[in-house]
């Protein structure tokens, strides 16, 4: 955080009052609801969850206990009761008569387009169950998902909920390498993949990366089901690899929802940290369906019998996962679902794709909105999107810039928009806007939602007055349903990463920076740890650093982030040669540094610049200094103390000047 930053958020006076219209016809109406239901939830918090939790969930055994806390910080919310969460999200809409309800509109980047209702989704995810069951996985076992934004993606998803079986989804965007990490990590049994991904007109190699990966290892991989999306020539392996079409036709359409524990796992998602390699962030079953679904209702203000729900992110993300395959459907809502980049062929794509849809309900990230704001008004002009009615933004702070040119140019000035600040390890969003509720500030995530004790403290842990006018940690103070439960095979990481930060309190670190205002209003001004926001992705400075010093050419790396206007970060690398930086072709190294990185993560982590020097400032104990680093790398003066410095020179190398 820097303090113009803090300055800039405590200085926002703009308010956009809840227009009359949506407050009239809203779930909540009125703050005055809103304080109700976190008064119940101060004084009867169990209670209050409980409450939430029989009206959302259908369960096959109710629950009588609420929140287990006798194993901190492990703890386990509606344990005696069982379910089943694709029962949850499909059956039980079929049941109360709508089957016949698009559960998805489906266009394809080159135009296709395909709907599915609910009898038909339930169809599909049933025969995936039931050859997923064929080929030996069952209750409690991995798979991996490595696919396109295609509706199949979902039925994936849905039928290893069905059968029990923990999904782990790997983004398509991810190198073999990074694929293999994952597929490892959760020895999965099976691997659902496809021929290729479209994207922004270039076709994604999954099932090539796929082949890899399992070349290099993955011992534990039975089969790979492969879905036919990209015409794309593929290499087979007899007796491993089948077609999923081949599963459509051979497997019933009948395969009966296993019911859970409410503390089963539903699935690992890899997030990265500040250390290490990424980790498996472990959701359960319950809770985590109660978070997706509340804050549906809550946030979305979802109407399934009338709304069109879209979320544009990827389901690799968790976002793609509670607001895709799990949030719309389990509230038995109708949603799009895109394929493809957003600016193709042209930037209106998406204008597109809402008005022809009819969407009503819109959630995007700010770099999508900041690249889109940069092409001009006249691609949204070009379409009809009076049926939009509410918009959200996820994945980093908004600017008010790209605020108002949303709330004005994409909203009409009329739908209000909630900016939702959550995380992986969150499940669902935590403090946000209750569109029909809260007045808006361009910026500002504004209030916990009800039943999220979350606070500004210090390094003591003691919250921070409002209107202090100073930044402090994000924590939550009290365990919430759709909380991660573990970090997959690593609970010292668990505890050490979001519980260890304030002894003897266990306080959730959620490794945010933020700050209250006067009225209450949360900022969240930016991560505190050496992890970086690219493009509303999730990158580790350490997990960059560690790919590129794989390289044979390189002895040492540091990553930091710098301002960009479009990503919100641009990623900035430092990198130290073995032998001497004159005798290197260096345009030629620094595409060929890319590449690596590219090859051991994934495209998204290809550093924007990278710089040689012949060192890396270091304090004399030996610690690399990051605050100079990102001075360096954004351009600002220096006006840190480099007097520790074992050599002032390297500093002009850095910053490009020798
Ligand atoms: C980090 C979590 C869960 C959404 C997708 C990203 C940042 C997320 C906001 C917001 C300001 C935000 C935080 C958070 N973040 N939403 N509305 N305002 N910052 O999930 O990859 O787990 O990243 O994204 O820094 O810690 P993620």
């Amino acid at each position: 955080m820097t303090d113009d930053t803090l300055e800039s958020v405590l200085t926002e006076q703009r308010l956009f009052e809840v227009p009359d219209q949506f407050a009239k016809q809203a779930r909540i109406s009125g703050m005055d609801q809103y304080f109700e239901m976190m008064k119940h939830a101060v004084e009867d918090y169990e209670g209050f969850w409980a409450e939430q939790a029989r009206a959302e969930i259908s369960w096959e055994i109710p629950f009588s206990e609420i929140l287990d806390e006798s194993n901190p910080p492990f703890y386990k919310w509606f344990s005696d009761g069982r379910l089943n969460v694709s029962y949850n999200c499909i059956d039980r809409h079929i049941e109360a008569g709508n089957g016949q309800r698009n559960a998805i509109l489906w266009e394809g980047e080159p135009g296709d387009q395909r709907s599915l209702t609910y009898n038909e989704l339930l169809d599909e995810v049933a025969r995936l169950g039931n050859a997923l069951k064929a080929y030996g996985v069952g209750k409690g076992d991995r798979v991996v998902i490595y696919m396109p934004m295609v509706p199949e993606a979902v039925a994936a998803m849905q039928a290893c909920a069905r059968i029990g079986a923990i999904h782990s989804v790997v983004f398509g965007g991810f190198s073999a390498e990074a694929l293999k990490d994952r597929i490892e990590d959760a020895t999965a049994k099976v691997v659902i993949s496809a021929d290729g991904g479209l994207r922004s007109g270039k076709t994604i190699p999954l099932k090539a990366n796929v082949d890899q990966a399992l070349e290099e290892g993955c011992d534990s991989v039975e089969h790979v089901v492969v879905l036919q999306r990209a015409e794309n020539a593929i290499d087979w392996t007899e007796g491993r690899d089948v077609w999923f079409r081949d599963i459509m036709a051979r497997e019933s359409g009948d395969c009966p929802p296993e019911p859970v524990e409410a503390e089963h796992p539903l699935f690992i998602l890899y997030t990265s940290g500040s250390t290490g390699k990424p980790k498996g962030v472990v959701h359960s079953s319950a809770g985590y369906l109660l978070g997706a679904a509340a804050t549906m209702k809550w946030v979305f203000d979802i109407r399934p019998e009338s709304d069109v729900f879209w979320c544009t992110a990827d389901v690799g993300w968790i976002t793609g996962h509670t607001y895709i395959a799990y949030g719309p459907t389990a509230v038995g809502a109708t949603q799009v679902m895109y394929e493809g980049g957003p600016m193709y062929p042209e930037p209106d794509r998406l204008w597109a794709v809402a008005e022809r849809t009819r969407t009503t309900v819109f959630y995007t990230a700010p770099t999508a909105i900041r690249a889109l704001m940069k092409q001009g008004e006249e691609w949204p002009a070009k379409h009809d999107l009076s049926a939009l009615r509410l918009l959200g933004s996820v994945g980093e702070p908004i600017n008010p810039e790209a605020w108002m040119w949303y709330y004005r140019v994409i909203g009409g000035e009329r739908c209000p928009i909630v900016d939702t600040w959550w995380q992986t390890e969150t499940g669902a969003h935590m403090i946000a806007p209750l569109p029909g509720a809260t007045a808006l500030k361009p910026g500002s995530c504004t209030h916990p939602l009800p039943g999220i004790m979350a606070d500004v403290v210090d390094e003591a842990g003691n919250s921070i007055d409002r209107a202090e006018d100073k930044g402090g940690l994000l924590i939550i103070r009290r365990p919430w349903p759709s909380m991660l439960r573990n970090v997959w095979g690593n609970e010292q990481r668990f505890i050490k990463t979001y519980w260890s930060y304030f002894p003897d309190q266990y306080l959730y670190l959620a490794g945010d920076s933020a700050s209250r205002d006067a009225d209450g209003y949360f900022w969240i001004l930016g991560r505190m740890d050496d992890v970086i926001n690219v493009s509303g992705h999730r990158m580790g400075t350490m997990e960059i650093e560690s790919a590129l010093v794989s390289h044979e050419k390189v002895a040492e790396a540091a990553v930091v982030g710098r301002p960009d206007e479009v990503k919100g970060n641009a990623i900035h690398a430092f990198v130290i040669l073995k032998g001497s930086r004159g005798d290197q072709d260096l345009d030629h190294l620094r595409d060929d540094l890319r590449g690596h990185v590219a090859e051991k993560i994934g495209p998204i982590a290809k550093p924007d610049d990278i710089r040689f020097a012949d060192g890396l400032p270091k304090t004399r104990s030996g610690k690399i200094m990051r605050r100079l680093l990102r001075a360096i790398a954004s351009g600002e003066e220096i006006t840190q103390d480099i007097s520790t410095l074992e050599d002032e020179s390297v500093i002009r190398q850095l910053q490009g000047k020798d």
